[in-house]
């Protein structure tokens, strides 16, 4: 026991130094043989002793006690430039999960905002000859607005440069320093300003810039990068391999599609060096002071990550909705958020979130849209262009997480017209059409016209098999809806949705209602059947419907009297009279008519050249 305490008495902080009483003693030697174990190990043992937290044995499981709580986040976008398309993706992404999430019953919190600090922002502001505040807040009330206009439902909209997040991310800081994670030190190698980012001797390459002087570019992201030396602070990061590494195996949905999280895995096979933490303050001004030291700045990574914190309410508040963190992130980002961002937690004794969700890029043309490639398509003039809802719906249904994308404005007219406008629109449009439902009601079922598939030899049936398909995917969607939700694959969920949607129009066209004679009571009974299976159908798509597309779902509902108490989850119930149960809606007036559901968009000239495929660039 000596031999122990003397060996503790090694690691300066009085967190470990309570070991002595929770720690068996082979457990201890064999910690030993791990350093770098030893502290993430300590850490979790012990904060997990003072709050409720169990950190370092399931930190990232996906179903965990407070499961009613649901706190999902974008990454907050860089204030250096306007928004484009592919930051609308992330925050539509976490805005289409936090809505769905909310109607699964979850409380949800949804943060989204703009980070500010940095020598990015600060040579933005000096070229635009603004005070660096008032630059940012600027372009952050574009976002804001942008996001707005987008039907964005954000609950909390974050800025790094205000006095909460401050207070957070020095009190941040200050646990890791005095936890002698952090310690002073000389860092020398390469600095990607655009990516904000250290690298490595291997992660740069030679390259030429436009005027063909020889430049290093980082290999990753194709930035150029300069040679910085100074004087800052390092986060003992290498420390934190194994840590990361059992986290990650012990998680495998902690960082998801499996892409993503395999090459996070990758990562970490290489070796993984100390991090710089800070910037001289003579260098970079526009950031927060380091705690008791005014001639460094907080690196801005360190400083942003944070902010998934300060939302939750750290340092004293966090404990309610910080377990049931979950971070949207694109594929840039991701050594950021599911190897740096861990290990500051793990330092800091802070659990680490549930999942982080890994997008991939929109391109044009191949090439990544950027800003720096001048090649961005904005989102304000296209939502203008096909409607919120249908860049939205766009987004959506063409975004797949593990692959990247092109965008051209034809693939969103063709898609938008087929599957919003002719297919779901023409749907509604054709049962609610005065010619054909002259009462403008939701029509009774019958079940003698529409009997259950095994009962056999009903005179007044009318269904044929293909109907009975229907009615049993419909049925079973609700339940697909959810897998592929579950498993992040919303264009598969749409697809299926957009796949009934074509069966429902093909029930319609089958039977022709228009051809019946309503003053023929039998013809008149299936002339409403139809009509009301046809609207079981759309009230179903208009539920699910309403995380991706909220205005066009609510139009649609409130088209068929269906009010917003009755737009959950538990109402998908499809077709309850064919159940032999009672439908609500039955017999009910018609919501008043407010024209197209979604209007066929013109193929404009611009739409009409598809670009060509240039050779992708990374
Ligand atoms: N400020 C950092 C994030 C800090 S989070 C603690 C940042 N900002 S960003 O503005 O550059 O990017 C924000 C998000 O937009 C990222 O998820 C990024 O992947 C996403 N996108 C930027 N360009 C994109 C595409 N072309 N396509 C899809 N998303 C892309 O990184």
């Amino acid at each position: 026991m000596h031999w122990i305490i003397i060996k503790m008495s090694l690691y300066r902080h009085c967190l470990i130094k309570s070991m002595n009483c929770m720690v068996s003693r082979s457990d201890f030697s064999r910690l030993l043989h791990r350093k770098s174990a030893l502290r993430c190990r300590t850490f979790s043992s012990l904060v997990s002793s003072r709050t409720s937290f169990d950190l370092g044995r399931s930190p990232a499981r996906e179903s965990q006690p407070n499961k009613d709580y649901y706190y999902i986040t974008t990454p907050i976008f860089y204030v250096n430039a306007a928004p484009h398309m592919g930051h609308l993706y992330s925050a539509v992404i976490a805005d289409c999960l936090h809505r769905y999430k909310q109607m699964r019953g979850f409380t949800s919190k949804f943060s989204t905002g703009t980070d500010e600090h940095g020598l990015k922002i600060q040579q933005a502001a000096d070229a635009a000859g603004k005070y660096p505040l008032n630059f940012c807040t600027e372009v952050s009330e574009k976002f804001k607005s942008l996001f707005q206009s987008s039907q964005i439902s954000y609950t909390d909209y974050i800025r790094t440069t205000g006095e909460q997040h401050r207070r957070a991310v020095e009190h941040f800081w200050t646990v890791l320093y005095d936890k002698d994670f952090i310690y002073k030190g000389e860092y020398e190698g390469w600095y990607s300003t655009p990516d904000e980012s250290f690298l490595t001797e291997s992660q740069v390459a030679d390259s030429k810039d436009k005027n063909g002087k020889h430049i290093k570019v980082s290999l990753e992201s194709g930035h150029q990068v300069e040679w910085m030396k100074e004087e800052n602070y390092m986060f003992r990061l290498s420390e934190f391999r194994p840590a990361l590494l059992q986290w990650l195996r012990e998680n495998p949905r902690a960082v998801r599609p499996t892409k993503f999280y395999n090459i996070a895995l990758q990562w970490l096979q290489e070796d993984l060096p100390d991090l710089s933490v800070s910037r001289q303050r003579d260098r970079l001004k526009w950031g927060i002071p380091v705690p008791g030291d005014p001639g460094q700045t907080i690196y801005v990574w360190l400083d942003a990550l944070v902010n998934y914190l300060t939302v939750a309410g750290y340092p004293d508040g966090h404990c309610q909705w910080w377990p049931a963190a979950r971070h949207v992130v694109g594929k840039d980002i991701l050594k950021f958020h599911a190897i740096y961002w861990p290990a500051f937690l793990m330092a800091a004794g802070v659990p680490l979130p549930q999942a982080i969700y890994v997008h991939s890029h929109w391109t044009v043309s191949g090439q990544k849209m950027s800003k720096s490639l001048g090649n961005v398509v904005d989102p304000l003039e296209r939502s203008q262009q096909y409607t919120v809802d249908g860049l939205r719906y766009f987004l959506l249904r063409q975004g797949v997480l593990d692959t990247d994308c092109d965008y051209y404005d034809d693939k969103v007219i063709k898609l938008l017209n087929s599957e919003l406008a002719d297919s779901l629109g023409g749907l509604l449009n054709r049962c609610t059409a005065p010619s054909i439902n002259h009462e403008q009601v939701y029509p009774s079922f019958c079940g003698l016209c529409f009997p259950k598939e095994n009962v056999r030899g009903s005179p007044e049936g009318r269904a044929a098999p293909e109907d009975y398909r229907l009615v049993e995917s419909v049925s079973r969607l609700s339940a697909e809806f959810e897998r592929h939700f579950e498993n992040l694959q919303i264009y598969k969920a749409l697809e299926t949705v957009s796949h009934c949607v074509r069966q429902t129009n093909g029930f319609f066209q089958r039977h022709a209602p228009w051809k019946l004679d309503r003053n023929n009571p039998q013809e008149r009974r299936w002339l409403d059947t139809i009509l009301h299976v046809a609207m079981e159908c759309l009230r179903v798509y208009g539920t699910l419907l309403q995380p991706v597309v909220p205005m066009t779902a609510d139009v649609l509902l409130s088209r068929l009297s269906v009010e917003p108490s009755r737009r959950g989850w538990e109402d998908l119930n499809f077709l309850n009279r064919y159940q032999g149960e009672n439908c609500p809606f039955e017999g009910r007036t018609l919501g008043s008519d407010t024209g197209i559901l979604f209007s066929r968009l013109d193929r404009t000239e611009k739409a009409e050249c598809k670009p060509k495929k240039s050779k992708k660039v990374k």
